[in-house]
């Protein structure tokens, strides 16, 4: 686990902010690569970490990639009949919250044949130890134990690079628990540039963009997780959003007061209302009052349920065709695969593998 006030995290804070100056001057020299794992619907954690941000980001001219990492999802688990779903389901989350299919280009790992093969010349770029030495894969090696880690668990950070590289990807937006991957994208792209492209750098090396927004706690006050039941996933509906913020956990005192760190629970309830609202938290905490937490739990349902009606809707509305969130998606395979062939032919040509 990285701590928090590390001087790299500040220094990627610091970077960030420049960057984000760089894109407002001239977003079209930026390209995004971003990417989730298609194991369970995306909540107000992802709308409020990275959604909003890479809408933000495409509204503002900047061209975006959005990847859904399916093999990545069998890392540590078998591959379930469930896949189709949840990816068209992915797709879904995303057309409503404002991702632009006729801008941005979404596709699927498994189908882009030669952002796959890039694995195979990047994976001799690193070594066994500098790949062990990443925390996630760290941390996996810690939990399971190396003799339960797959080989492809073990590779991750590096087909990481491969997803962020095959489009020339320079900018990533990522929470700080990414940037050890970017750090290895990074590291595979000059390495690759020093041994096959000395003259004419060909891979950029990407940049990470460390997201604003504060972290919301999981509804039971741990980590917020797709796969944890503890967060009120996007598609949710009003009724079913009551239920699981009537169910979160808070703490004894009447008073409701925005202190996070003395109250975490309370705090992250506060904060959920309060970027619904596009207000501060306190000023939430401060009509509430004495209102105790049931006041609270339905002045953040109503909130949450205020700012999602129309996604939701919008959502309802594509879940009803399949057929047009399949066409989204192969259009956007077919931009990848277009992409991915030009960027392998080219570096099987600067490796000397073309006959
Ligand atoms: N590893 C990311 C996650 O677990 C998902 C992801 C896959 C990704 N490939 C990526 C993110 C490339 C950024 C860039 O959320």
């Amino acid at each position: 686990m990285l701590a928090t006030a590390t001087p790299s995290l500040l220094a990627s804070r610091q970077r960030s902010d420049t960057i984000e100056a760089a894109i407002e001057r001239d977003p079209r020299s930026f390209r995004i690569l971003t990417g989730d794992r298609p194991t369970g619907a995306l909540h107000l954690g992802h709308y409020f970490g990275t959604l909003q941000n890479r809408v933000r980001l495409q509204d503002a001219g900047v061209e975006l990639l959005v990847l859904i990492a399916d093999y990545q999802a069998i890392t540590d688990r078998d591959a379930s009949a469930d896949l189709p779903r949840d990816v068209l389901g992915l797709v879904a989350d995303y057309l409503a919250v404002g991702i632009d299919p006729a801008r941005a280009t979404i596709f699927a790992h498994s189908q882009v044949e030669a952002l796959n093969q890039l694995l195979l010349p990047f994976l001799s770029l690193v070594s066994v130890a500098e790949i062990g030495r990443n925390p996630t894969v760290k941390d996996e090696v810690a939990a399971a134990g190396t003799a339960a880690v797959t080989g492809l668990m073990f590779s991750y950070p590096v087909h990481q690079a491969a997803d962020i590289l095959f489009c020339h990807a320079n900018l990533v937006p990522v929470g700080k628990d990414q940037l050890p991957h970017l750090e290895i994208a990074r590291t595979i792209a000059r390495r690759f540039n020093e041994r096959y492209s000395p003259a004419v750098p060909y891979f950029p090396e990407p940049e990470a963009l460390l997201g604003a927004a504060p972290l919301l706690l999981g509804l039971d006050g741990t980590k917020m997780s797709k796969t944890r039941n503890n967060s009120v996933p996007l598609r949710a509906t009003a009724d079913q959003t009551a239920k699981l913020i009537a169910g979160a956990r808070t703490d004894s005192e009447r008073v409701i007061s925005y202190e996070p760190d003395r109250r975490p629970e309370v705090g992250s309830l506060l904060l959920l209302a309060a970027l619904c609202r596009d207000e501060s938290p306190h000023a939430v905490a401060g009509r509430i009052g004495a209102g105790g937490a049931a006041a609270l739990k339905s002045a953040v349902t109503e909130a949450v349920n205020d700012r999602f009606a129309t996604v939701r809707a919008r959502r309802a509305e594509l879940q009803t065709d399949q057929g047009y969130l399949r066409d989204v998606l192969a259009a956007g395979t077919r931009r990848a695969r277009s992409v991915a062939g030009e960027t392998l032919d080219a570096v099987r040509r600067l490796m000397h593998c073309s006959y």
